[in-house]
């Protein structure tokens, strides 16, 4: 019996064997994570971690229960307890959670945080949509400056520029406040009602349930309906108004282009004011590379102060598959550095003392156990993308030599054996 990764999930690996797979190089999305990471704390923000599941009630309370996510994605699973249990299918409820949890709120104004990590969704799989994925996320609580908003959006579009991602669109909208949002309800169900038999079958349960979904419907029928549909934007109450103006006016003072789209309502019912999606021509059906907005009464609803919040995620997966559309250049800076090579058994033991001498100057090496033949030992280090690599036979023991190899350059030059250790420290100090 063999057994593969569950349906919509896949394994991240060193050098994937198969050419199409190189996106799921585990040394890839080491590279990816760090830049995340490290934009992360450029902006202030520092890491969280949650529990990957969580109690079923905190995602239907945050998502709302007629939301996609909750109504058909979730892993649920009830625990020998007799708990609801789910898989997270997104971060901010969690993050909320835990805010409130760990008494976040006693300790200064704002807090600004970042999650690296898998996700859960039951859904059709597909190019780009996966059922378990990996999100980088950041959620700003405390402050509801239309700065904040700005700050969210430009930390969202500096990951994709730090990665060399190119042609990727802004879309930007708001849903306004409570009252914005419930007069602009009444308007869309009237504006939708006589239409209501040629909406889709998704759209007419929706007119009643959640009629603001209906606009982000991809079916043709329904999208020629909403062609003359009202506009959120014109049922937006004067602070929401406001807050929008002067958030879409600090974009285009900082050189920041977006597209005002009025039907971006988000899948997640948690959203109010700024929303926004970035997408990317590169990745076809799936185009959302990642998407947030201001979700400011959240907190409240659970449990904790009534603080403001605004966030974004992204989608690692979609990150990368967009750099392989875009055939984008990877700084490789995990490449290992010395591959050492013995010719024979005494050149053996003085090889393996190189090695541990090495390492413990943090400088990456390997050294294969098993004798090869030495085309094949030198195949194996390019393959691994060693940058050097180090021989030593008899001959070279006997002069007190090692013979040093750039396997980029093809140069070689003999290094007296007491000083290789110092000597390589040297050359990988002059590549950082
Ligand atoms: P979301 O739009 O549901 O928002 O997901 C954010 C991003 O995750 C998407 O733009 C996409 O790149 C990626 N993504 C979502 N589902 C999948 C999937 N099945 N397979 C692969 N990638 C996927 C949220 O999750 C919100 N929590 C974002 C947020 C944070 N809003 C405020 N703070």
């Amino acid at each position: 019996m063999q057994y593969s990764a569950p349906k919509g999930t896949f394994d991240i690996v060193p050098n994937p064997v198969k050419k199409e797979e190189g996106w799921k190089d585990s040394s890839l999305w080491n590279y990816i994570e760090s830049v995340l990471k490290q934009t992360a704390h450029d902006f202030g923000y520092q890491e969280i971690r949650t529990p990957i599941f969580e109690q079923t009630d905190l995602f239907c309370r945050s998502s709302g229960d007629s939301s996609d996510i909750v109504s058909k994605e979730m892993y649920t699973f009830e625990d020998k307890g007799k708990r609801s249990m789910s898989l997270r299918p997104e971060g901010t409820a969690p993050v909320i959670r835990a805010f409130v949890d760990n008494h976040f709120q006693q300790s200064g104004s704002l807090h600004k945080l970042f999650y690296i990590g898998p996700f859960f969704r039951y859904d059709r799989p597909q190019a780009g949509r996966y059922r378990q994925f990996h999100q980088f996320g950041i959620e700003a609580i405390g402050d509801n400056s239309p700065y904040q908003d700005v700050e969210i959006i430009d930390l969202s579009l500096s990951i994709y520029k730090r990665l060399g991602i190119k042609n990727l669109n802004l879309l930007l909208n708001s849903v306004g406040d409570k009252d914005s949002r419930d007069n602009y309800k009444t308007a869309l169900i009237k504006y939708l009602t006589p239409y209501e038999k040629d909406l889709s079958r998704d759209s007419q349960e929706r007119l009643s349930k959640n009629p603001l979904r209906i606009l982000d419907s991809k079916d043709s029928s329904d999208q020629k309906i909403l062609a003359e549909a009202p506009s959120i934007l014109d049922y937006l109450s004067k602070p929401a108004a406001d807050h929008f103006d002067k958030a879409c006016e600090i974009l285009a003072k900082n050189g920041i282009s977006f597209t005002i789209t009025s039907k971006l309502v988000r899948g997640l019912d948690y959203y109010n004011q700024t929303v926004f999606e970035i997408t990317s021509e590169t990745l076809g059906a799936q185009s959302s590379i990642g998407a947030g907005g201001r979700y400011d009464g959240l907190l409240k609803e659970l449990g904790g102060q009534d603080l403001p919040s605004m966030g974004f995620a992204a989608g690692i997966e979609r990150i990368l598959l967009t750099m392989k559309g875009q055939n984008t250049k990877i700084h490789e800076t995990l490449k290992p550095t010395v591959y050492l090579i013995a010719l024979g058994k005494e050149a053996e033991q003085a090889t393996f003392s190189i090695l541990c001498r090495l390492r413990s100057k943090k400088i990456s090496a390997e050294m294969p156990f098993k004798t090869k033949k030495m085309q094949k030992s030198l195949q194996d280090a390019s393959q691994k993308g060693f940058k050097y690599c180090a021989i030593l036979g008899e001959d070279e023991l006997s002069q007190n030599i090692i013979q040093l190899k750039n396997l980029e350059t093809r140069s070689s030059e003999n290094v007296p054996i007491d000083s290789i250790v110092s000597h390589l420290e040297k050359l990988s100090k002059a590549c950082t």
